[in-house]
C-alpha cells in the first residue's frame, strides 16, 4: 500500500462492472480503499461484488429496511470517507447530502457531456440518443456532481469512433470499455492529489 490512502464509497444502482473495474485496478489497489458500496436497492447486483470484496455495503433511501441520507453520513463519516464515486448511481443525491461532500462527489456519465446528459438520460437511454443522432463519436465523461444531472464539472473525458457502429448497444459496449479505463485513472490521480481546480477548469496533473 502507498503512504496516502484514498479513502472512497462507491454509488451503484445496477450490476456494477465499474465497481469492479475499480477494484480489479492495480493502481488502485496501492492507493486506494473502498470502504463501502451504497445503493438505492436492497438487492443491488453489484453488492455481491462488494461482498467478495468483503467491502461494506448500505441501502439508502425512504424505503422501510433503508437508512436514510443523514444516517449514511453518519457511517461514511465513521469510515472516514473522503471521495464518493457515483459509478451508475441513478437518483438525484439529495443537497443536504451534497453540501457536506461538495466537491467530494464524482459521476461517471457514458457520453461526451455536456451532450445527452440531464434526467432521463441514463443506460442505453444515452446510447440510443446518441446513436440516433448520428454523432460520430462517444465517449466517456468522469465529473464533479453538483445539484442537477451531470451538469458539475467535467474532470476527464475520453472518446471513442463509433462512425460504424450498427446499434446502440454497440456503442454501449465500446463506451463501456472506455468507462472502466477512465475511472480508476482518475481516482487514482485523486489519492495522487493531481486533480486540481483552476479558476473554471479541472487540471489533471
Ligand atoms: C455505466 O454506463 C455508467 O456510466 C452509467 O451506468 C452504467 C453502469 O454500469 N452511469 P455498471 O453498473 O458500472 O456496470
Amino acid at each position: 500500500m502507498g503512504i496516502f490512502i484514498l479513502r472512497i464509497a462507491v454509488f451503484v444502482s445496477g450490476r456494477g462492472s465499474n465497481l469492479k473495474a475499480i477494484l480489479d485496478s492495480r493502481d488502485i489497489q496501492e492507493n486506494i480503499e473502498v470502504k463501502a458500496v451504497v445503493s438505492d436497492k436492497i438487492d443491488c447486483p453489484a453488492f455481491s461484488i462488494a461482498q467478495k470484496f468483503s467491502i461494506l455495503t448500505f441501502s439508502v433511501g425512504n424505503k422501510i429496511g433503508f437508512m436514510n441520507y443523514e444516517e449514511l453520513r453518519e457511517s461514511l463519516q465513521s469510515l472516514e470517507v473522503e471521495l464518493i464515486v457515483l459509478a451508475g448511481y441513478l437518483k438525484l443525491i439529495p443537497n443536504n447530502f451534497l453540501s457536506f461532500y461538495k466537491g467530494k462527489i464524482i459521476n461517471i456519465h457514458p457520453a461526451l457531456l455536456p451532450s445527452f446528459g440531464g434526467k432521463g438520460m441514463y443506460g442505453i437511454n444515452v446510447h440510443k440518443a446518441v446513436f440516433e443522432s448520428s454523432a460520430k463519436v462517444s465517449g466517456a465523461t468522469v465529473h464533479f456532481v453538483d445539484e442537477t444531472y451531470d451538469t458539475g464539472k467535467i474532470i476527464m473525458q475520453r472518446c471513442i469512433d463509433i462512425s460504424d457502429v450498427k446499434s446502440p448497444e454497440e456503442i454501449a459496449d465500446r463506451v463501456l470499455n472506455i468507462e472502466h479505463e477512465i475511472l480508476p485513472f482518475v481516482l487514482n490521480k485523486f489519492a495522487e492529489g493531481k486533480i486540481k481546480i483552476v479558476g473554471k477548469r479541472v487540471i489533471i496533473n
